[in-house]
C-alpha cells in the first residue's frame, strides 16, 4: 500500500498566460493544452471508478485499501480543479475543448459496463500518465521557457501521477480482474487516448494558426519521436503493461520522490489520508 497525501499547490493561477506559454513553442503548448483539456473529465472518471471499485470489495479488503483510495481521490480532485482553472484561460483564448465532449459521450456509452472494466480503464490510463509523468521529470526541457508557476504545475502533477501509479491497478487485482480484460481495455485506451489527444492538438494548432508550419512539426518530432521522445522513449514501458506479471511498482518512481522533496516549498500538505 502507498501512503498518499494531498498537497495544495502554492502557485497563483489566476493571472492569464500567453497562448504559446510553453517557451513560445506552438506544438509544445498545443500538445500540453490538449492533455490538460482531457484532465477534468478524465480525473473525475478515475475518482468515480476507483470509488465504485472500492465499494465492490469485501469489507476487509475495503478497509485495507480505503486510506490509499482516499489519498488518490484527494490528489486527482486537486489536479482536476487546477487544470479546470488552466483550461479556463485556454477557453478565454478561444480554444475549443472537443476532447472533453468526446470523452463525455464515450463514458456515457460505456456507463453500463461492469465496475471492473471502469477500474481497468482507469488503471490503463494511469499507466499512461505514470509513463508520461516520469518522462516529464526526466526531460524538464519539455517545459523550457515556460513560466516557473506553469512548470511547477506540470511537474507537481507528474510527481503525484508517478506516486499513485499503483492505486487503480491494485483495486483491479483485488476485484479479481483478469489479465485478458486488463490488456484488452489497455489496448482500447491506448488507441482512444492517443487519437483524442492528437485530434485536440491539431485543433489547438489550427486555432493558433501554426498547423501548417514546418517548425511546428519539427518540434512535434523532437518532443514525441526522438529516440528518447515522449512516445518513442516510452514504447518499452507501454509494452511492460502487457505482461501477466506486470505491476506498476516495478517502474522506478525515484524522480517523483526527489521532485516532491526538492520542491516542498511549492506546496502545503493539506490532507493526511488517515
Ligand atoms: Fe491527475
Ligand atoms: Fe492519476
Amino acid at each position: 500500500m502507498t501512503d498518499l497525501v494531498v498537497r495544495r499547490l502554492l502557485i497563483d493561477l489566476n493571472p492569464p498566460f500567453a497562448a504559446r506559454w510553453n517557451g513560445g513553442d506552438a506544438f509544445r503548448s498545443a500538445f500540453f493544452n490538449a492533455l490538460s483539456m482531457s484532465f477534468p473529465v478524465g480525473e473525475q472518471y478515475f475518482i468515480d471508478s476507483v470509488r465504485s471499485g472500492l465499494k465492490a470489495l469485501p469489507e476487509a479488503e475495503r478497509e485495507r485499501l480505503a486510506p490509499e483510495v482516499q489519498g488518490f481521490i484527494g490528489q486527482e480532485a486537486t489536479h482536476r480543479r487546477i487544470h479546470a482553472l488552466f483550461n479556463g484561460h485556454l477557453a478565454a483564448l478561444g480554444c475549443e475543448n472537443e476532447i472533453e465532449r468526446r470523452a463525455v459521450k464515450r463514458l456515457a456509452a460505456n456507463a453500463h459496463r461492469d465496475v471492473r472494466v471502469h477500474v481497468a480503464a482507469t488503471a490503463a490510463t494511469e499507466h499512461f500518465t505514470a509513463l508520461f509523468a516520469d518522462w516529464m521529470l526526466r526531460h524538464p526541457e519539455a517545459l523550457a521557457g515556460a513560466e516557473p508557476r506553469l512548470r511547477t504545475l506540470w511537474l507537481w502533477h507528474s510527481a503525484e501521477e508517478a506516486e499513485h501509479r499503483s492505486t487503480a491497478f491494485d483495486i483491479y487485482a483485488t476485484l479479481s480482474g483478469n489479465h485478458a480484460w486488463r490488456v484488452r481495455v489497455f489496448r482500447y485506451v491506448t488507441v482512444t487516448f492517443l487519437t483524442d489527444v492528437l485530434r485536440q492538438t491539431v485543433r489547438n494548432l489550427w486555432h493558433d494558426g501554426s498547423l501548417f508550419r514546418w517548425s511546428t512539426w519539427r518540434s512535434a518530432s523532437t518532443l514525441l519521436f526522438a529516440p528518447d521522445g515522449m512516445i518513442r522513449g516510452n514504447l518499452g514501458g507501454w509494452r511492460d503493461y502487457l505482461s501477466p506479471t506486470f505491476h506498476p511498482s516495478q517502474h522506478d518512481a525515484t524522480l517523483s520522490q526527489q521532485w516532491l522533496r526538492d520542491n516542498a516549498a511549492q506546496f502545503a500538505v493539506v490532507g493526511p489520508t488517515r
